[in-house]
This record gives structure tokens, sequence and C-alpha cells, in this order.
């Protein structure tokens, strides 16, 4: 055939380098409305679930016995199955009608029940919901720092400046597994230097991530996946109670953690059983709220690919983010791994939940390039970080970063470069010279860093945990290095372990270690006048971007 000049154009746009599929209803490959989804349903007798979304109790698989123990409301769920999807969805966009009381009903509904209502919604009617729905009232986002060579100065220069930024919470991970507790102690020390308050996770093989959690190494954790069918879920050799156990493990020792699940994982996995990807989701949410963890992270996360690749699969995702709020649970709304060559396709994702706000809005945008980024790369990375300053600039939106100064951003980068330079010699870790701290200071990735001796690093990094360091020696090493303002942080972050006030749903800190959470900030959305406004000084912050010109000066 003779091409033609214009689909030849066409096709070598960015947007022809992403998947797309048709829909595969008999392996699962199919974003919301397979036939074979259950009718919702819902049969009580004597206080005990005896039929669920079609399925009786003799035919229960693991999730819906664990569903059907402790994620119903037994007194008022057969009543709420009998409300029309349809009204439920209109109360949810009708401003007059408070988050309050419209928790009360979707806290009776039952997996395939609350599907049913968000799918009576498009996409605008969505962001509407999640306005009103998110817990906590002001808007967060999260960071992702990590480097391709687990360089633990060039790790605490870059969360330096991600709480800077802005970032609320931030994540690292490793490249080499054995570097774990030398990444957890670079970014605490680096995030506590750039704005105290920040909490930290490194998301690791769940054992050693629980025992960096307990000695005070994080503050966090969120990789705590589930699944939404059994063959997934057992894989790994868990079930819903091993995970309900890891969260009580957590909760124990005063650490605020979220599960991680997200459409397409089943799919991506082979055992999606021709349901569809928002319905498996939905169980995925209610094991979570059975489990009494506070909240998740979803949005397909690590499988945006999968939803990304099929028909309204953008907008299940922000369906399963908006199901997450329904159920009274903070959301960390994806937006955390790349899944688009186009821009303009990154940026419709972002927009469905950078628009309405959710708790946090990334649950990973790389504060890194993405060529440092061991999770594999995030929908937005720090080249992006001033088009995100203009979208909040031109819409008046509060996406959870501020403005900064190349010149306190150099600032706080050496600040923490020397710290935990000051941290290694403490606590008789490897060498950090002075010319590392340098190139860190200045470094966009680590192609500016100077090479380290990886095997003694990770030997060094083995001998931390077998010499039972816990985070109070880092406060030591900070003092005695003569940081003592970040060792105040620090040791301010681990009095917070013990209050446990930032269990609460949503929960972060303020710069004075104050929790703001769903519990006094509780998102009181009713309409134009109520809810978050970004007014006053944070506005003028907002707004403030350095690169617009003055033109008194001009
Ligand atoms: N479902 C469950 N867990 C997920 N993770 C990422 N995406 C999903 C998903 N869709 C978790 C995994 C991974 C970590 C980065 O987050 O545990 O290792
Ligand atoms: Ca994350």
């Amino acid at each position: 055939m003779k091409r033609s000049k214009r689909f030849e154009t066409l096709e070598k746009r960015p947007i022809h380098q992403d998947g797309f599929m048709k829909e595969w209803i008999d392996e699962g490959f199919i974003a919301m409305e397979s036939p074979n989804d259950p009718k919702p349903s819902i049969k009580i007798e004597n206080g005990k679930v005896v039929e669920l979304d079609s399925k009786k109790c003799e035919d229960f698989d693991l999730i819906d016995l664990y569903i059907a123990e402790h994620g119903i409301d037994k007194e008022n769920a057969e009543r709420v199955l009998e409300i029309d999807s349809t009204q439920i969805a209109r109360m949810l966009v009708d401003p007059n009608i408070s988050r309050d009381e419209i928790i009360k009903l979707t806290l009776a509904m039952t997996p395939m029940k609350i599907v049913d209502v968000v799918t009576q919604m498009n996409i605008v009617e969505m962001m509407m919901a999640m306005q009103k729905m998110h817990p906590r009232r002001s808007l967060a986002t999260q960071s992702h720092v990590t480097n391709l060579k687990d360089n633990p100065v060039l790790l605490a220069a870059d969360a330096a400046e991600s709480a800077l930024r802005g970032f609320a919470e931030t994540e690292t991970t490793t490249a080499v597994g054995r570097y774990a507790p030398f990444n957890a102690i670079s970014i605490m020390v680096g995030c506590q230097t750039g704005r105290p308050g920040v909490i930290t996770q490194c998301s690791v093989e769940e054992a050693l991530e629980l025992a960096l959690g307990m000695r005070g190494f994080t503050a966090y954790a969120e990789t705590i996946s589930v699944y939404g069918t059994e063959p997934v879920f057992t894989d790994g050799d868990d079930t819903p109670w091993s995970k309900g156990f890891l969260a009580s493990c957590y909760a124990s020792r005063g650490l605020k953690m979220r599960f991680t699940s997200g459409t397409g994982s089943e799919v991506m996995m082979g055992y999606a059983e021709g349901k569809s990807m928002l319905y498996l989701e939905s169980r995925c949410i209610f094991i979570t709220k059975a489990s009494g963890v506070q909240g998740l992270q979803n949005g397909a996360v690590s499988c945006i690919g999968i939803p990304g690749s099929v028909p309204t699969g953008i907008r299940a995702v922000l369906a399963e983010n908006l199901i997450c709020v329904m159920m009274d649970l903070e959301v960390a709304s994806g937006n955390d791994q790349s899944f688009s060559h186009s821009d303009m396709r990154r940026t419709e994702h972002l927009m469905c939940q950078f628009m309405p706000g959710t708790d946090i809005i990334s649950c990973g945008f790389g504060a890194i390039p993405n060529l440092d980024n061991t999770f594999a790369g995030s929908n937005t990375d720090i080249e992006d970080v001033d088009d995100y300053l203009v979208f909040q600039r031109d819409l008046k939106v509060d996406g959870g970063l501020v403005p900064v100064t190349e010149e306190e951003t150099i600032r706080v980068r050496s600040k923490a470069a020397h710290a935990i330079q000051a941290v290694f010699e403490g606590l008789g870790l490897p060498k950090i010279t002075d010319e590392e701290v340098e190139a860190a200071t200045y470094a966009h990735s680590s192609h500016d860093m100077p090479a380290r001796n990886l095997v003694e690093d990770m030997k060094a990094a083995q001998e931390m945990m077998a010499r039972n360091l816990d985070a109070a020696d880092v406060v030591k090493a900070l003092a005695e290095g003569g940081f003592k303002d970040i060792a105040n942080a620090v040791l301010n972050l681990l009095k917070q372990h013990i209050a446990g006030d930032y269990l609460q749903t949503s929960a972060i800190f303020d710069k004075d270690w104050n929790v703001i959470s769903a519990v006094n900030d509780n998102n009181d959305y009713q309409g134009p006048g109520t809810g978050y406004r970004l007014e006053g000084e944070r506005w003028d912050k907002i707004k403030n971007i350095p690169f617009a010109l003055d033109p008194r000066t001009v």
C-alpha cells in the first residue's frame, strides 16, 4: 500500500511507542465491567455473612472469607445494598451531602456494590467525588529518592532537596538489596536536614523492612502488597492473615503504614479469573480495610502499563483511588511509575489526581532523574518539577510542592552531605570524602558522583545491623559531629514513634512536628467556600516561581 505521509508522521509521535490492547475478557484484560464480574449481593444470617457478591459461603476463597469476617458492616450492609447505585453516585457528586454522611453508606457496601456505584460516574464526576472524599483536607505528595549506585552521599543530598521542595514523605529502595540500611539512614538524615517532619521509608524485602522500622531507621512503610485473587495472593506464601499480622507489627512499634495494591497485578501474574481489574482491586481495598490499616497506595502503581493499555483504564485508576477514600482510607494515588512516552498522556493521568487533590497525589514523584530511579522510573521526575510548579500556579492548585531557589537548594544539599559524612564517621562506617560531599552538593545524577568501594559499603551496611546500631546511634553521631539541629529532628521523629499520633488516618507532620491528619484536618468539602482553599501565605509562596519576571525590574 502506498503510505500516507500524514499517517507516517503520526506513527512517529511518542504515543505510538505506548502499548495498547483490545480487551481480552477471559484473561481479565478488561478495566471495568467484565461480563464475569458478580452481581452485588449480601446475605447475613445469625451475624454471619452467608453470601457475598453472588457467592455462597461454602464456595468462599480465602479473600472472600477474610472480607466476610472482618470487612463487612453486618448491621447495615443488607439495607445499603438495596439503595440504587446511581442514587449513591449522585450523592457523591452532590456538594450538599457531606463526606461523613456518605461514609456511613460506603462503609456498609460489598466489594462489587462499591464498584457498581463508581461505574455510574464519568471522569469529571469521579474527580468531584474525590475532591470531597479524600480523608485529609490538605494535600500532599511523596517522592522517590534512589540512585543506580546506592550512593549514600547523593541520597542524603537528594533527600534534603526533596524535603525543601515540599514532599511530605520520601521513599527509597535499593539497586542492591544489601545496601538497605545505608539507604534508609541516608534519606532520613537528608530529609530532616531539608525540612524537619518529612517521614521516610525504605521499600525492601518484608522482614528486613520491618527490622529497619523497628530500629527507627524508617518512620513508615507502604509496599505491603495485597492481591485480589487467591492464586496470586498465595504465590509468595502470603495470605490476608499474614499481611494483617505484619500490619499489626508495624502498629506495635508506632510506625505508620499502608498497604499497596492496584489494578492490573492479577492480570500480570496470570490469575485474573476473567474478572475486571477494578472488581479485583476493590477486593484488595476491602482486605486493607478489614486489616485495620489506615491507608493504601493504589492506582495500579507498578502495574500501570496493564490498565493503561485497555479502554477506560486510566479512568479505572481514578475509580480505584476513589473506592479507597470511600472506604475511609488514606490514598497514595499512583502516578509513581512511568507508563507513557507521551508527555501529554503522562499529564492526562496526573491531572486526574492533581486537580481534585488526594492525600498523597503521587506515591512516588522522582525527586531524582528517572535514570537513577531504582523503582524503574516515575510518571514525573525531577526534570518535570518546574512544569509541575507552573501547573500549580496556572490552575491555583496545591499539588504539595513549593518553588525553591538554586542558592537555598545548594545550601541544604551541602549540609545534608556533610551531615551524612559525620554520621558515617561517628558510626565507624567507610569514609565519605570531602570530594564526595562537594560532588553531591552540585550533582544532578549519580553520573556526577565519584565511585565508592561498593563491596566495602555493603559489608559495613550488614555489620551495622549485626552491631545492633539503631537510630539513637545516628542521633548521637549527628550531635557529636556538630549537627545538633538535625540530631534534634531525628530525635523528634523517634519520639513520634512512641506518641503514635501519626498512626491516625492520613497523618503527616508540619515543620513543628504537629500531626496533620483526617482527625484534626478532616476534609469538610461541601462546595464553593469550603474544603481546602489555596490562599494566603501558601498561595503567595506557590505563585512566586523564581523564573517569573518582575515587571518592575525588566
Ligand atoms: N499490587 C500490589 N503491590 C504492588 N506494588 C506495586 N504495584 C503493586 C500492585 N499493583 C508493590 C510491590 C512492589 C512495590 C514497589 O510496591 O510490593 O515491590
Ligand atoms: Ca511509593
